[in-house]
């Protein structure tokens, strides 16, 4: 099964029994809570993800998780930044063409990831779980997802920058096979912190595969999941 650029109502998903979650690729619903969760983790981040404009980016792909045992009511927030020219031009958009921003999933979305593809190379744009939510597999199962879906969609390398102070990610980025291929000096520009570039190997060729399939493995059997819940992504109904 190859998943291919999905129309908005197709969904796919991976329910992963044991777990509080499942995975799916993102929706216009989200983009509330995914914008919300951005701005709690990435306060700093400049201009903010327009997150309704990457939906629509055919290069762009998002997943999301959700809690199984969670809806919810969110209220409505600015797809677009609330603050300065963004938030104005966003309000003057919805004063004189009634945009409207997209409503709330009922889904409590608790953590996001997503690349793009260029050529063969899939950049990871961003991975971010709700801090009430961390520390319980769900970062290491969205990152295992989106190689699933980079493997799926053809790329042959993923590459990221991290901030050279978050060890935490870094050493998430390293489980499933990452290593540092560089350093950009000065590369955020809000407080000139350093980002450490990482990248995979050709994640077609043997030594990837087997490196993944001990990862999946060693998550499958530390959260009590059977293999095949995490390998593929499966079209729902
Ligand atoms: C990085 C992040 C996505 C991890 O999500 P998570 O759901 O807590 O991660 P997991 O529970 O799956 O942890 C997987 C591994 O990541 C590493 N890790 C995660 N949090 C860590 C922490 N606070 N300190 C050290 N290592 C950590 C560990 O290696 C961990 O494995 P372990 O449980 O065997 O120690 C999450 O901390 C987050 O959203 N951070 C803010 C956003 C961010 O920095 N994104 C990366 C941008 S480049």
């Amino acid at each position: 099964m190859k998943v291919q650029m999905v129309p908005e109502s197709k969904t796919f998903l991976k329910e992963i029994k044991n777990l509080p979650c499942y995975v799916r690729l993102m929706r216009k619903e989200d983009i509330a809570q995914v914008t919300k969760i951005d701005h709690e983790v990435f306060p700093t981040l400049w201009p903010p993800t327009n997150y309704k404009r990457e939906l629509e980016n055919r290069l762009a792909h998002y997943i999301v998780a959700c809690d199984v045992r969670e809806t919810v009511e969110e209220p409505r927030v600015e797809v677009a930044s609330g603050k300065g020219l963004a938030g104005l031009a966003s309000k003057v958009r919805r004063l004189f063409f009634g945009e409207e921003p997209p409503p709330s999933s009922r889904e409590h979305v608790i953590g996001f990831a997503g690349f793009w593809i260029m050529a063969d190379e899939a950049h990871l744009t961003n991975i971010a779980v709700r801090e009430s939510s961390r520390r319980q597999g769900i970062g290491e199962l969205l990152l295992i997802l989106v190689i699933d879906l980079a493997i799926e969609l053809k790329a042959s390398i993923i590459t990221l920058e991290v901030r050279a102070s978050n060890t935490a990610a870094q050493s998430l980025y390293r489980r499933c096979g990452f290593i540092q291929v560089g350093l950009r000096r000065g590369y955020y520009i809000s407080d000139r912190e350093d980002g450490v570039l990482m990248s995979t190997e050709n994640i077609t060729s043997g030594s990837f595969q087997t490196h993944f399939q001990q990862v999946k493995q060693a998550y499958a059997e530390r959260w009590g999941l059977a293999l095949p819940q995490i390998t593929r992504w499966s079209p729902t109904k």
